[in-house]
């Protein structure tokens, strides 16, 4: 672990992010240490290590690097050195049921508006995790859940641990981008045309989150999902799903409560609860 990287594009540093903190919770974990580490397996996994030995919600693992980053559904998060942002925290939510399907939409919206305050660039959200511009992923919220034997726990002897990760393209600077990708993935600095501070990023994205995980806590989902249809790329656009073996596809005409894609096709009105929707082009091709 280190507290300084030298990193000649804007290094991340623990105490200059803590300095700007302006939360209760997130980044301010009770009796031990946010992390920072040069490089890590992944944010998400030392985070839930971390649940798993009774570390207290709010802390916040990040790393300048990660060699086995990982998105949903499987895949790996490319994460080279100073490139992006690859940011976890812990939580440890009293009762999560009624917010827990709106946890990736609330997380990704916080991104958002996190991204448009310190970066100044407008990203869109694509249903149900992606932080997109013009088309391009360039973050995207792996939201995982750990139920932990602990005598100290609810009568049940469980508690749950929700561990949120973030990661967000920063800069494409040195980087050997998978042949994959090159069409798919975008950067801030290339977007902005300008360096962003890392630190800032990080402190605002705690900010949010403890803002909109407040809302979430209290049952205020509406506000949630108002604000998050404002960011949406995937309202009002023809997509196209997967659904196990079959292919869904129509006119994405809101989001439900629950956080649920509701898709109008020529059978009748969807609701897409997992899995991921690709966009169609004008060209007819979808992303
Ligand atoms: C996705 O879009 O599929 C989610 C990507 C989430 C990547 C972040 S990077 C920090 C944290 N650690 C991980 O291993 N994954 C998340």
């Amino acid at each position: 672990m280190i507290l300084a990287l030298k990193n000649p594009h804007g290094q991340l540093d623990l105490s200059i992010i803590e300095s700007h903190l302006a939360t209760q919770v997130v980044g301010r974990p009770q009796g031990t240490k946010n992390e920072l580490w040069e490089e890590i397996d992944s944010t998400n996994s030392r985070a839930l290590l971390l649940a798993q030995q009774g570390a207290p919600q709010g802390v916040m693992v990040l790393a300048d690097s990660q060699t086995a980053g990982r998105g949903r559904l499987g895949r790996t998060w490319f994460s080279p050195p100073g490139a992006g942002l690859y940011m976890s925290v812990l939580l440890r939510p009293e009762n999560l049921s009624a917010g827990l399907p709106l946890i990736t939409i609330a997380s990704g919206l916080a991104v958002a508006t996190a991204v448009e305050i310190a970066c100044g660039v407008k990203l869109q959200l694509k249903w149900v995790n992606d932080l997109i511009f013009q088309g391009r992923k360039v973050g995207g919220i792996l939201a995982e859940l750990q139920s932990i034997v602990s005598p100290s726990s609810t009568s049940s002897g469980f508690s749950q641990a929700l561990v949120i990760g973030i990661g967000v393209n920063i800069s494409s600077r040195n980087v050997r981008l998978p042949q994959e990708l090159t069409d798919k993935v975008s950067w801030l600095e290339d977007v902005r045309h300008n360096s962003i501070d890392r630190n800032l990023l990080v402190s605002q994205i705690a900010y949010e989150l403890e803002q909109v995980l407040g809302l979430l806590w209290s049952g205020q989902m509406n506000s949630i999902l108002d604000a998050w249809r404002c960011y949406s790329a995937t309202l009002g656009e023809t997509v196209r799903a997967t659904v196990g073996e079959n292919t869904i596809e129509g006119l994405a005409i809101d989001i439900t409560n629950s956080g649920a894609l509701l898709i109008k096709t020529r059978n009748g009105t969807r609701e897409l609860h997992a899995g991921e929707v690709s966009i169609r082009r004008p060209d007819g091709t979808y992303c």
